[in-house]
């Protein structure tokens, strides 16, 4: 079910208090207990982002993923008739992870540790002394998990058989997130860092703008405006474990000649390919990613949780093309740079959020109406943690 909640800017309070107004509880950001807990009910059942079709361009192409939160490492190739497959990186002989480097093109790959050799379509072509198994060698395939695509976005499900498609579980997201640039990037810039904190928090800090003015006061967009002093966005939806938002734009923003050059290059670069300058759009998709469309940063983030109080960031923009000009490679990497250093301001924060949070000194925290898109990640994460426990307790009733 969508729920769109709009106004010229900003969402007012009432309007927002469906989501509920309660105070949150604290221990399931710092506890170690409720994360073993995400991890069963929703880290090993959701569909979850592990990288971009533009990586996997041809056949043979392949990358390989570290999933903590899902104890997995997984193997994503391109196959010999383009199809996208997905394999636990665990050789069926004795478990060792087969492929160890990050990505690139090969067919075929060979264990290291005897010498077992799969195609890129997770079957067994080679087993030294075959003859002295107990079993068939070539029943013993890789482990497949079950993959889809949208919007250029690979997502994994390590459930054995998913409740949901990837389409599905996206629902009216899905057109939406085909419209962005996104869809069609051929490359992307990267960079990853690592934060001392729970997941959650640090999701929570790119979904709300109350903190833009203390901790990012040179962001010229977040000065806010006469309608809109905070900068506030002017809509929120709710799609099921989904969330969205569009972004306000300052309309008397005034940036500093070589951000006019950068956004104009940048911008004209996306609008040639298609992409409107107005649209503004963030998606969150459940559980652990966020995707903002918008002609100069076609932005996406993926958190992903290493343990109770660690988590990797994983921020790109995408891009159509290659940067085969000056100009294009200064938006680029102007788009980059700015984007780096407002995520330098928020990495002590969010760190300084955890320290305080696992002292265990507060028993609740406190979300306002602009901080609606937090509450609605609690609320989704808490709803099927409590859904889990409930099934271990009727497995163990049933025993
Ligand atoms: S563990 Fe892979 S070949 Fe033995
Ligand atoms: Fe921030």
């Amino acid at each position: 079910m969508t729920t769109t909640v709009q106004a010229f800017a900003p969402v007012s309070k009432e309007d927002l208090a469906f989501i509920g107004t309660d105070p949150i509880p604290t221990e399931p950001y710092y506890r170690s207990d409720y994360f073993e807990l995400e991890r069963e009910a929703i880290f090993k059942r959701s569909w979850i982002q592990m990288g971009h079709i533009c990586e996997i361009p041809e056949p043979g192409s392949f990358i390989v993923r570290a999933f903590e939160a899902g104890n997995a490492s997984l193997l994503i190739t391109r196959d010999r008739d383009g199809e996208v497959r997905a394999f636990h990186n665990a050789c069926p002989h004795r478990g060792t992870q087969l492929v160890q480097v990050d990505g690139g093109k090969r067919s075929r790959f060979t264990c290291p540790y005897h010498g077992w050799t799969f195609s890129n379509q997770g079957k067994l072509l080679a087993a030294p002394e075959a003859d002295k198994f107990y079993i068939n060698p070539s029943d013993c395939t890789l482990p497949a998990v079950s993959v889809g695509v949208c919007a250029g976005f690979i997502f994994i499900n390590l459930d054995k058989s998913p409740r949901q498609s990837l389409q599905e579980y996206l629902g009216p997201l899905v057109a939406e997130l085909e419209k962005l640039p996104h869809a069609r990037a051929t490359t992307y810039s990267e960079y990853t860092y690592e934060v001392d904190a729970n997941w959650k928090l640090t999701y929570d800090n790119f979904q709300e703008n109350y903190h833009l003015r203390f901790l990012h006061p040179r962001s010229g967009e977040a000065a806010g405006g006469p309608q809109n002093p905070y900068g506030y966005p002017t809509r929120y939806g709710f799609h099921d474990p989904h969330r969205s938002q569009t972004i306000w734009s300052n309309p008397d923003a005034k940036p500093l000649p070589f951000q006019a050059f950068a956004f104009g290059k940048g911008a004209r670069h996306a609008m040639e390919a298609g992409y409107k300058l107005e649209d503004k759009e963030y998606f969150g998709i459940f559980p652990n990613l966020f995707i903002l469309g918008a002609a100069m940063t076609p932005f996406s983030q993926c958190i992903m949780p290493i343990a109770a109080n660690k988590t990797r960031s994983i921020i790109r923009l995408y891009w159509i093309g290659e940067d085969d000009s000056a100009s294009k490679r200064f938006a680029r990497e102007y788009a980059m740079a700015t984007a780096l250093d407002i995520h330098c301001e928020d990495r002590a924060v969010i760190e300084a959020g955890h320290r305080g949070l696992a002292s265990g000194a507060l028993s609740h925290l406190h979300f306002q109406s602009q901080e609606v898109l937090c509450r609605h990640l609690y609320n989704q994460v808490d709803k099927r943690v409590q859904a889990y426990k409930a099934e271990l307790e009727n497995r163990g009733a049933s025993e």
